[in-house]
């Protein structure tokens, strides 16, 4: 044999020992989680075409504020991940909240609506911003009606939406169409695919990551199709987290749950930060090392977060853009309100 081909087989053998064992998930803990469902329906809001399209002008229209300017999309922008990527939203009059916008992506999958869970589902969410003071300002349901039934097209579109009822234009049919829509806004990721078997949808980092994410407790709390959404849980279970918010210790009788937060959905977290009920925490590096000390008492290296990292990059799923492309909306009516 020849010198070179001798060191070129050396070399071939030497790169093949360096070829590292694949990084392996043991499929049986994964039973805590679940892919994202075909769709998020609702059996008391049945879904039809009218009524997701009529749901979808609602959601873009700023007629819905008092002084036109903001609409559900500008907190929860679609072609951002849903989110408004501020700490606290603007609404009308350039009035601040105190909470951070979560995204409306796969938000239909959670166990109830808001920081606190204090909206059971979708449909009950999307009327409460319309007369939120600071959000959109409308001053009564009755003003939120009167201005849809002057818009002609608004009349018929809620015919359409909500066949055989003598009154379709109703407050509550506003969240029903809306929250229709909302149902329709989930994001298949790689880490859907991994689930339903696809072993080469996730990179090895980010399997070290979900093997850390399972072996830290994250799992325990972050679990399910949203991977998070589905049970309320206390911010500084193990050591104390300082905030003025109760949480669900705010709502009426609940003073017990003090600190107690919706674990929310980690769908597409690399993407709607800042971070928190507060939007206190900027960069994902430190919410999850933040996380693992004071939900969990373990202290994470920079790799151990860095591989974490890369697991939650698999939640990022794709846009649906043709479903949340911004539709033409109904022209006023001679009587429409004007601000
Ligand atoms: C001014 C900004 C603003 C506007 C406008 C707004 N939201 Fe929100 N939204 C927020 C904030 C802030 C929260 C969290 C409040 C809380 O938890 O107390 C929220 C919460 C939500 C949630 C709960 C998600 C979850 O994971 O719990 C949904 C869904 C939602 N909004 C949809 C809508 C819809 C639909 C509209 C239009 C009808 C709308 N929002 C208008 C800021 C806004
Ligand atoms: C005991 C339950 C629990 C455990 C364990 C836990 N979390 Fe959380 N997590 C929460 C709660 C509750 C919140 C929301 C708190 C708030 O906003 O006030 C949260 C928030 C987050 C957020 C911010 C989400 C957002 O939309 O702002 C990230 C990221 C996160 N957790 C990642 C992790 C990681 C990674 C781990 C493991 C190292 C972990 N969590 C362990 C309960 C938990």
């Amino acid at each position: 044999m020849k010198l070179t081909s001798q060191i070129t087989l050396l070399l071939a053998l030497a790169s093949l020992g360096t070829v590292q064992a694949e990084v392996q998930v043991n499929r049986a803990m994964l039973g805590m989680f679940q892919p994202l469902p075909e769709s998020a329906e609702n059996p008391a809001n049945p879904s039809n075409p009218a009524k997701i399209k009529l749901g979808r002008m609602l959601y873009y229209d700023t007629r819905l504020s008092k002084d036109r300017s903001v609409s559900c999309n500008t907190c929860h922008d679609l072609a951002s991940y849903g989110d408004d990527g501020a700490a606290t939203s603007t609404g009308i009059g350039q009035q601040k909240g105190g909470r951070s916008a979560p995204t409306s992506y796969n938000a239909a999958l959670h166990i109830a609506q808001f920081w606190d869970g204090r909206a059971a589902d979708v449909e009950a969410q999307a009327i409460g911003p319309v007369l939120n003071p600071i959000e959109m300002g409308m001053p009564d349901e009755a003003y939120v009606l009167n201005v849809l039934k002057s818009i002609p097209d608004y009349v018929s579109l809620f015919k359409e939406a909500f066949p055989g009822e003598e009154n379709p234009l109703t407050y509550k049919n506003v969240g029903n169409a809306i929250g229709a829509f909302e149902r329709g806004l989930l994001t298949p990721a790689p880490w859907d695919a991994f689930l339903k078997g696809d072993d080469k949808a996730l990179t090895d980092s980010q399997k070290e990551g979900l093997n850390l994410f399972i072996s830290k407790g994250c799992v325990t709390c972050h679990q399910g199709a949203g991977v998070g959404g589905h049970m309320f849980q206390k911010l500084g279970l193990v050591k104390p987290w300082p905030t003025e918010d109760k949480g669900l210790g705010g709502l009426e009788g609940k003073e017990a749950m003090t600190g107690f937060f919706k674990v929310p959905s980690l769908r597409n977290i690399t993407e709607t930060g800042p971070y928190l009920h507060d939007g206190s925490i900027k960069s994902l590096d430190e919410m999850v090392k933040k996380m693992a000390e004071h939900q969990q008492g373990h202290i994470l290296t920079d790799e151990e977060t860095a591989k974490i990292i890369d697991f939650l990059k698999s939640l990022k799923g794709e846009i649906p853009t043709d479903y949340v492309a911004k539709p033409e909306l109904p022209a006023d009516g001679p009587d429409t309100p004007k601000p």
